[in-house]
């Protein structure tokens, strides 16, 4: 009998191939503010999720839903201008479905953006930060369930999931267009609602520099089944307790979008090398 994540992701890769026999080398998945980076690439294809039989569909707004395909200098990418979140109701296999997909198509390298809280006191908002390493305890591992051996092990190494050389590129990339770079461990709670000053303190005492809803579990995802990984957040706010303010997707949104031009500068010019 064929395992059942197993089934439904061959059904989902079938009907993209029905529309194109595309094959991309980058998987990029692009967070909050970052969007309209994906119109902005020599596009190819454009595919809506609900054109995808089966695909979990996002619900978040300033999420929209639909892969682009295409080329950025050169190098062929697969870009999800949204991704589908856990706190949608969503269960973790249909969360890293996407993932699993881009791989079946030919992506070797994931390529993770996200909006974040800054829980380092040393970050400011407006930062970005490449991710050396996570913390996705709080959240259930999308490799629960009879494994997808087609895919990978049933336990997998985990040692250096966001690799080293990306984390590298990133960083080198960054200096020549003279964008500052923190690095740091993100962590991924559910979410949707943002965390307490208590969870934000315990949240750093984990060791951890920035904290989210997304991106952790994609990459567990992606490990599993062998793909490079690497990620940068853009810092949106300090998380909350750390300054005056109440925290609202509003603002977070502000400076997602004023720090966005900076961030596709980066991505631009780091996947032109992958
Ligand atoms: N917490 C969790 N997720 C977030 C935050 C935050 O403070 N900012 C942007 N995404």
């Amino acid at each position: 009998m064929m395992n059942p994540v197993y089934e439904k992701l061959q059904s989902c890769l079938a009907s993209v191939r029905e529309k194109t026999d595309f094959i991309p080398r980058v998987a990029l998945i692009l967070g909050s503010g970052l969007g309209d980076y994906a119109e902005e690439i020599e596009i190819r294809e454009i595919i809506p999720y609900e054109e995808i039989q089966g695909f979990p569909v996002s619900t978040v707004p300033g999420h929209k839903g639909r892969f682009i395909l295409g080329y950025i200098n050169k190098v062929p990418v697969i870009i999800m201008q949204g991704r589908v979140h856990y706190y949608e109701g969503y269960s973790m296999t249909d969360v890293v479905l996407p993932v699993r997909l881009m791989k079946l198509l030919g992506a070797e390298i994931l390529f993770l953006t996200n909006a974040a809280g800054g829980v380092n006191f040393q970050f400011q908002a407006g930062d970005f930060m490449v991710i050396t390493d996570q913390i996705a305890s709080f959240v259930p591992s999308p490799l629960i369930g009879p494994n997808v051996s087609q895919l990978g092990e049933r336990f997998s190494d985990m040692s250096e999931i966001y690799d080293k050389d990306l984390q590298d590129l990133l960083f080198h990339t960054a200096k020549e267009l003279d964008i500052p770079l923190q690095k740091g461990v993100y962590i991924q709670l559910t979410g949707p609602n943002y965390e307490s000053p208590a969870e934000v303190r315990m949240c750093r005492s984990l060791g951890a520099d920035a904290v989210g809803m997304s991106t952790a579990c994609e990459a567990i995802a992606a490990n599993h089944c062998g793909m490079k990984i690497c990620g940068i957040s853009c810092i949106t706010n300090l998380a909350c307790g750390m300054s005056e303010n109440p925290l609202n997707h509003k603002e977070v949104q502000e400076i997602a979008d004023k720090k966005a031009p900076d961030f596709k500068r980066l991505l631009t010019a780091a996947i032109s090398r992958m």
